[in-house]
């Protein structure tokens, strides 16, 4: 098998980053993925930039002894502490995307005098990642850290939704924005609830499609793109399995899908 015939490897700590790899199969639909969930860590805002590390570099590992071509860090938490250990596991040139740098790039191109918050874990909050890197456009920060279970528990476009949304974005420090970055892998399905809070009247950034993007770009460069000679089969693992997982899959990725286990420590 040619190596551009290889799957792309995306991990998330959960099922969130399914929002992300749905995002890759509509832009990247003759790509073959294998998808791995860290459930039996998540969540990973809530930990340490050490755990995080250990993880990402087992979850790595495993990818790449699936033979995957390239690495997508579907996970904001993941990203901001683990980009640079993820990197230092892969080959030199081996292509590893993470979802905050295609954001970075995106917000270069706004005017200079915008002023875009920034809501996610407080691992991803914590970690200031987008600190300096978009300078001079300001940037507030602010954790939203139930948002994510909220869309777990299936609460989106609803009044319980609708008002935790309101009490997190109502909060000072997001008081004068125009645009919005969804920092966190959930935030694309609340997307609806936050356009309305805002009466549709600041930007949002959701990282999805940048990501995408920015692999496509990536595959394109390094002649990387899947020939379709082969089989495709997609395969989805999670670390820690149970029917709730398998159910919510649905909600993020927009398809039914089913789960295999394998355990990392
Ligand atoms: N996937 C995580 C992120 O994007 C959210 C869930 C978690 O805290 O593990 O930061």
């Amino acid at each position: 098998m040619n190596f551009s015939d290889k799957p792309i490897g995306i991990f998330d700590s959960g099922v969130g980053g399914l929002t992300v790899a749905k995002s890759i199969k509509e832009v990247l639909p003759d790509e073959q993925i294998i998808y791995f969930g860290d459930t039996l860590h998540l969540p990973y805002g809530e930990k340490s930039s050490h755990s995080i590390v250990r993880y990402s570099k087992q979850i790595t590992q495993f990818l790449l002894d699936q033979g995957c071509k390239a690495i997508v860090i579907a996970c904001n938490s993941a990203s901001a502490h683990a980009y640079e250990a993820t990197k230092e596991c892969v080959p030199e040139g081996f292509p590893v995307i993470n979802v905050i740098d295609p954001v970075v790039k995106h917000i270069h191109q706004l005017e200079a005098n915008s002023n875009v918050g920034v809501i996610g874990t407080k691992a991803t909050i914590r970690s200031k990642v987008y600190q300096d890197r978009i300078s001079p456009i300001k940037i507030s920060y602010l954790e939203t850290p139930l948002l994510a279970a909220m869309v777990e528990e299936g609460f989106i476009n609803n009044e319980v939704s609708q008002s935790v949304i309101s009490a997190y974005l109502r909060k000072k420090e997001l008081s004068t924005i125009d645009t919005l970055i969804l920092g966190c892998t959930h935030y694309p399905l609340l997307e609806k609830d936050i356009k309305a809070y805002y009466n549709d009247a600041i930007r949002i950034i959701d990282s999805g499609r940048l990501v995408a993007q920015e692999l496509k770009e990536k595959l394109m460069n390094l002649k990387l793109f899947n020939s379709g000679a082969m089989e495709k089969n997609d395969a989805f693992y999670v670390s820690d399995y149970t029917t709730s997982f398998e159910q919510t899959t649905k909600t993020f990725f927009g398809a039914e899908i089913s789960l295999k286990e394998l355990k990392i420590t």
